[in-house]
């Protein structure tokens, strides 16, 4: 496991907001709970009692316990820990996985309840889930997330959503080739034209920016989207940007949008899912057909020009 960054013990900012973290023991989460103690906030952290049992979980829950962070037990489905939790910060963001999203509807009505929430940051960390129009292939993934903005909002709940659109963890491993593991070095596939643009970004890089904007009043009430120069790339410049680092031309078949929705539904789901993503980000453009500023949205290395980030490129070279 990788080191902490963080000084241990580092003092906690008077000023910043204090956060709770749910889902820490999720690679996002556990960046977001780094990002958050490194930036000096109240860092809280709400875990399950059943991670103590996995070593991987617990040691990383260890390791934000020894960098200053405040380990909680409790669990979505216990509304009097949730409660507790709180009580005792101003700023909440759950990151548990897709398939719970519904599950953040308790911690909705906790918020609700507690009335001291300033901040809520739901789970989402993806592609705009009001923007994926994909007709019903997804099994719900996108309408469950758009769900729960509903019910933020006609709640009002003082809201950010995070738009960071794919992890470099997930497709960039492997090109964008469903099924394999790292890069091809011979033959890819093209999905579309090889025109359309999506974006990438580093978990870390995704953190950095989510903390940033929970106490910045101009991304109260808005979606964050990011899409950093470097890090927004048509699969032609993807595939030539790797050939270049290779020194080699691989073989290109290109597969018609007709021909991925055909396979998309030939293929049963879950296996399915990838090629559902890439038809989203690919082909259709849905990441990237819009103007941000123009959706009311904002984008997050305008705000943070100061923020490092992963490119693309930087990512592709630990590849080779
Ligand atoms: N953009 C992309 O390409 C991309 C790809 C993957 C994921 N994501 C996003 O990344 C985030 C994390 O997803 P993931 O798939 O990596 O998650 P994950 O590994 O499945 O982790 C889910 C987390 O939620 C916690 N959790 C689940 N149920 C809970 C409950 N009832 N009470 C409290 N905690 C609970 C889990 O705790 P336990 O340890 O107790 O189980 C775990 O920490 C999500 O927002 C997801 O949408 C984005």
């Amino acid at each position: 496991m990788e080191e902490l960054t963080i000084a241990k013990n580092k003092k906690w900012s008077s000023t910043s907001s204090s956060i709770l973290i749910i889902g820490v023991t999720s690679n996002l989460g556990f960046e977001v709970a780094k990002a958050s103690l490194h930036a000096s906030h109240p860092t809280f952290c709400l875990v399950r009692s059943s991670c103590f049992s996995d070593p991987h979980k617990s040691q990383k829950i260890q390791l934000l316990s020894d960098s200053g962070a405040v380990i909680l037990q409790g669990s979505l489905h216990d509304e009097k820990s949730l409660v507790e939790a709180l009580k005792q910060v101003n700023v909440v963001i759950c990151t548990v996985n897709s398939k719970q999203v519904l599950d953040q509807k308790p911690l909705i009505s906790a918020i609700k309840k507690v009335g001291c929430i300033e901040r809520f940051i739901p789970s989402e960390f993806g592609s705009d889930p009001d923007r994926m129009h994909i007709s019903n292939m997804d099994q719900g993934f996108y309408s469950r997330k758009s769900e729960i903005r509903r019910l933020v909002e006609v709640e009002g709940i003082p809201h950010t959503y995070i738009s960071c659109n794919f992890f470099m963890s997930y497709l960039l491993p492997s090109l964008v080739q469903p099924g394999l593991k790292v890069p091809p070095r011979d033959k890819v596939t093209i999905f579309g034209d090889g025109t359309v643009k999506g974006v990438f970004m580093n978990e870390r890089d995704v953190a950095a920016f989510t903390i940033s904007t929970v106490d910045d009043p101009r991304t109260l009430n808005k979606v964050l989207y990011l899409r950093p120069p470097g890090n927004v790339l048509s699969m032609n410049e993807l595939v030539e940007s790797w050939e270049c680092k290779i020194g080699k031309q691989l073989e290109k078949t290109y597969v018609t949008e007709e021909d991925l929705l055909k396979k998309i539904k030939e293929t049963p789901y879950p296996d399915n899912m990838e090629m559902v993503f890439i038809y989203a980000g690919f082909v259709k453009g849905f990441q990237t057909c819009f103007d941000v500023e123009a959706s009311g949205g904002v984008e997050g290395t305008s705000l943070y020009p100061y923020l490092k980030y992963t490119t693309i490129s930087m990512y592709l070279d630990t590849l080779l």
